[in-house]
């Protein structure tokens, strides 16, 4: 169903749309997953080129999933088949890697909420302890089970009511708390002696640590950090006034998002080498470091901690609704079905994936599918292919099948506001995105260990192509 361009509903405020959309990029992708992944792959070189790909491609994709979104005011499936059907697989990709996102993400989101009641009974009790803690949480069969239970069930209140109400305010107060927080952490981090190691590990590049898997890792976390790469930025563009300045909104998004990655990163190295901790713990790092860092702080570590959990649960939610989302409006656009059924169906088969994904980290720890169990599945499923693969296909339909003028109109809203990098950043998106993600794609298959799982990836999307006309 197409709708007109007119009747499309609008943000109600710039403010509005920017707390959606930067809701939607900062949340665990910041705070979790890239200090582990930093911790994973050799510290500041991931840095480096994680910001590589942030400034690089990350940026200019999501200026020009804004640009396809406003420019056919249609959510990420219509807006390819509104230009040319044979890209309708381009966005199902994004609505697939949205869903298998989601088949992990509200796990980690799970441990998260569990954490802020546990911040309050015991888990301070004892610094030393909270990665023996953390590990026979995650792995118990039952408890981190309810916990995603009652996340997923949080989401689906909010999907399918509409968005916006509870969650916008309560981002509001929680967002801004969760960057004092960081504040609050990394003071308190550089104090303990021996914290000079950390910033050292963040700021002191070793690239003998550079391989193929890092590239790889640091493409698919800028992907996954922006919410790129799977349409859910074009559906949010599609909401944006025609008057709104794209590339301006698109460069206050990646700053506040790469600045809350910085400081996840500078809140947890100099106390993790204080401590004398493992930097490539795993999944886990917040986790334990955060804790073990509040448990330092006498009385008020406890509430502190809450606090802490309780912001990063927000952010995880704002980011989780935006997945969701995702799959919900594919389902009442393209699938005629109505918003609670949708959003019940979809949530539904969620919680089987996040079940499976969830006991991966014990009871089925010995379950593997191409190699790895259910939660590295979903994660490098989506995170080292598809997000990576749906933005080189974005960039390729926004250079190669849309009209440079369109493009332009678009993004200085009818030359109503200047956008002097135009050609720059056309150009980027037309041959060098591709062709860089391209190259990372080969180098980081041939260097990583799943490589079945990566074929396994590539020929879903094939698949997906052949069958682009019918979906
Ligand atoms: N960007 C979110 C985060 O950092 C995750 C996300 C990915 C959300 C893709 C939407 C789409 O946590």
């Amino acid at each position: 169903m197409k709708r007109e361009r007119t009747q499309r509903e609008n943000w109600g405020t710039r403010f509005g749309f920017l707390m959606a959309a930067a809701g939607s990029a900062i949340g665990l992708g910041n705070i979790w997953r890239f200090p582990y992944l930093t911790g994973e792959h050799g510290g500041s070189v991931f840095i480096i080129i994680y910001l590589f790909c942030i400034a690089f491609i990350g940026l200019s994709i999501m200026i020009a999933e804004f640009a396809v979104g406003r420019r056919t005011s249609l959510a990420s499936v219509g807006a390819y088949k509104s230009q040319n059907r044979s890209w309708t697989f381009a966005g199902v990709l994004g609505v697939l890697s949205g869903f298998f996102i989601m088949g992990f993400y509200p796990v980690v989101g799970g441990w998260s909420l569990a954490y802020m009641l546990k911040s309050l009974t015991g888990l301070l009790a004892n610094p030393g302890a909270t990665a023996d803690i953390f590990n026979a949480f995650v792995a118990a069969p039952v408890e981190p089970l309810i916990w995603t239970v009652i996340y997923l069930v949080l989401n689906v209140a909010i999907v399918a009511r509409g968005i916006s109400g509870g969650i916008e305010a309560a981002s509001k107060v929680l967002m801004p708390t969760l960057f004092v927080l960081l504040i609050v952490i990394i003071v308190k981090g550089v104090t303990f002696p021996g914290a000079g190691e950390g910033l050292a590990y963040l700021f002191r590049p070793d690239w003998s640590q550079v391989t193929g898997n890092t590239l790889l890792a640091a493409l698919g976390q800028s992907f996954f950090t922006l919410s790129l790469g799977m349409g859910c930025m074009i559906t949010y563009g599609s909401y944006l006034r025609k008057e709104e300045n794209i590339p301006a909104n698109a460069l206050s998004i990646v700053a506040m998002d790469t600045m809350g990655a910085l400081m996840a990163g500078l809140a947890i190295f100099p106390a993790l080498f204080a401590f004398g901790m493992e930097p490539a713990a795993g999944p886990g790092l917040v986790f334990v470091v955060v804790p073990a860092i509040f448990a330092r702080m006498g009385s008020i570590g406890p509430i502190m901690s809450l606090v802490f959990f309780a912001a990063l649960t927000v952010a995880a939610l704002t980011s989780s609704i935006s997945l969701l989302e995702v799959v919900v409006a594919y389902l009442i656009d393209e699938r005629g079905m109505d918003r609670k059924r949708a959003t019940y169906l979809s949530s539904i088969v969620i919680m089987g994936m996040c079940v499976l994904s969830s006991l991966s980290m014990g009871t089925l720890s010995g379950v593997k599918l191409f190699g790895v169990g259910f939660f590295d599945f979903f994660d490098i499923l989506t995170d080292k292919i598809f997000l990576a693969v749906g933005g080189m296909l974005l960039t390729i339909f926004a250079g190669w099948f849309m009209k440079k003028e369109d493009l332009k109109d678009e993004l200085t809203s009818g030359g109503a506001v200047e956008f002097g990098l135009f050609e720059l950043w056309y150009n980027l998106v037309k041959y060098f995105i591709p062709v860089v993600i391209g190259v990372f794609a080969i180098v980081g298959i041939a260097a990583i260990e799943q490589k079945s799982l990566m074929f396994f990836g590539l020929f879903l999307i094939f698949v997906l192509g052949l069958f682009s006309k019918k979906l």
